[in-house]
């Protein structure tokens, strides 16, 4: 049987065994989801053996499990290790979405779950992919898997594992598909992720909440103060204000921005899909420059005071922010969160204190393009989707990869089958039954022209 054939018949089961796994809440960041965050990894480990890898083993960390397999063929032949997260972002706010999150329902050709598109969905293609190679005695390669449970909360434990496993992981590529595509008719490779340095500030004033009549006017109110400060991190051509914080950033050749500037994209159909009036971003910089090679500072989150229902006249006592900051080659995370600390000190008022925590974070990592193993991913997206695939650099964050790089010393092929309209880490996240199935066909033939 070919693998077309052997994919035709069986595509229906793959889809079914993939809404199983979605009905898995892996939620890592919340410990209440610790049981099921074991569960989905017991469910891919079982799905790795009944596919035919060897030695599988769900192995224990200070966090959640790493689920390790591996199908060793032939020493002489070049080894792939695929690398992806079974774990998924919070649902919520759950009333936001149209079906329940973990109880995928397929529209429109498309899975409605959450993990759906990242990274199940994606990482789901690589097991259904190894089993049809298996199946139809066409594996061209060792292969390794690693699929962890802790990428959305920083995969703090897959670092140790990494330096633990040096052997063990020994590969020549390693191939991920947690990213998107330009379109279904555009396939993409992703060349660049961006770092990622998150932080938390809380400003305290005053030791209680005080009466806002009272006291306001005369005592520093720290929402008021957390506001100032992070409206003053950035100038009025939103460029980012901390001292040094540019010092290490690769700036893009005229040719190369040029490059760029072909990829496909439209800002009319960006600004209709999200609904928004216009963007906005660093002046002298297109969209795709904004999120691809350039580094930002956002809020994610910010809060104090009253925020109940009606009104309460109160000057609250702490105000905090959650921040993050994107990062490009060459900046280094820590040392931006250094830089950030330092900044967020020095420009605090007197009358108010600062703490600063950084949460986690992750160096930008960049594909070189003149590899075999990039050459055998655009020869197997150009065969199954009859195109030449485009470059493009992605704003999203894999704080891994980089890692990977550094203690495994090798380099990873970002193969990715989602769209940006997917609604990853949203309500109503999805995943097209025709990008799952394309993963699937286009998995086997990178395997065949690296191998
Ligand atoms: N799969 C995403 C990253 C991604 C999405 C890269 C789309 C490129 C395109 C990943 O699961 C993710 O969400 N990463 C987080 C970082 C993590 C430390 C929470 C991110 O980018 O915010
Ligand atoms: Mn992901
Ligand atoms: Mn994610």
């Amino acid at each position: 049987m070919t693998q077309k054939e052997y994919l035709d018949k069986n595509q229906e089961r793959f889809i079914n065994e993939l809404l199983d796994w979605l009905r898995i809440p892996s939620v890592s960041a919340d410990s209440a989801f610790k049981d099921d965050v074991k569960r989905a990894a017991d469910f891919v480990a079982d799905k790795l053996r009944l596919a035919g890898a060897d030695n599988v083993v769900v192995e224990p960390t200070a966090g959640h499990p790493i689920v390790y397999g591996e199908k060793l063929i032939d020493p002489s032949k070049p080894t792939v290790l695929v690398y992806g997260h079974y774990d998924v972002q919070p649902s919520v706010p759950d009333h936001l979405w149209d079906t329940p999150p973990f109880d995928p329902t397929i529209r429109d050709g498309k899975i409605y779950a959450r993990g759906a598109c990242d990274d199940k969905g994606q990482a789901y293609m690589h097991v259904k992919a190894f089993e049809t190679m298996m199946q139809t005695n066409s594996l061209t390669c060792n292969v390794k898997f690693m699929i962890e449970g802790e990428e959305e909360v920083g995969s703090a434990n897959l670092g140790t594992y990494c330096r633990a496993n040096k052997e063990k992981l020994a590969c020549d590529v390693i191939l991920i598909s947690d990213t998107s595509m330009i379109a279904n008719d555009t396939p993409s490779l992703d060349v660049g992720l961006r770092g990622l340095t998150y932080m938390e500030i809380e400003v305290t004033g005053p030791s209680i909440d005080l009466h806002s009549g009272v006291y306001g006017g005369a005592v520093a109110n720290p929402a008021n103060v957390i506001c100032t400060m992070i409206a003053s991190l950035h100038d009025e051509n939103r460029h980012i204000t901390i001292p040094g914080f540019y010092d290490n950033v690769v700036e893009l050749t005229a040719e190369e921005r040029e490059a760029m500037a072909q990829t496909p994209f439209d800002l009319d159909e960006y600004k209709r899909e999200l609904k928004i009036q216009d963007v906005m971003g660093e002046t002298g910089y297109s969209t795709i420059e904004r999120t691809g090679i350039r580094p930002t500072l956002d809020v994610n989150g910010i809060w104090g005071g009253y925020t109940g229902e009606g009104s309460k006249t109160v000057l609250p006592s702490k105000a905090s922010a959650k921040i993050s900051m994107r990062l490009v080659p060459n900046q280094n995370w820590e040392r931006i969160a250094q830089l950030f600390t330092e900044h967020m000190q020095r420009i605090a008022p007197p009358s108010v204190t600062v703490t600063v925590t950084p949460h986690h974070g992750g160096n930008p990592y960049m594909t070189p393009s003149d590899s075999k193993a990039y050459a055998a991913a655009v020869a197997a997206l150009k065969e199954s989707f009859g195109k030449d695939p485009v470059p493009t650099r992605s704003g999203g964050s894999i704080p891994i990869v980089a890692l990977f790089e550094e203690v495994l010393g090798v380099k990873s092929i970002l193969m990715g089958f989602g769209l940006d309209s997917d609604a990853i880490h949203s309500p109503n996240e999805k995943f097209g039954i025709f990008n799952f199935l394309k993963g699937i066909e286009t998995i086997p033939l990178f395997f065949k022209y690296f191998g």
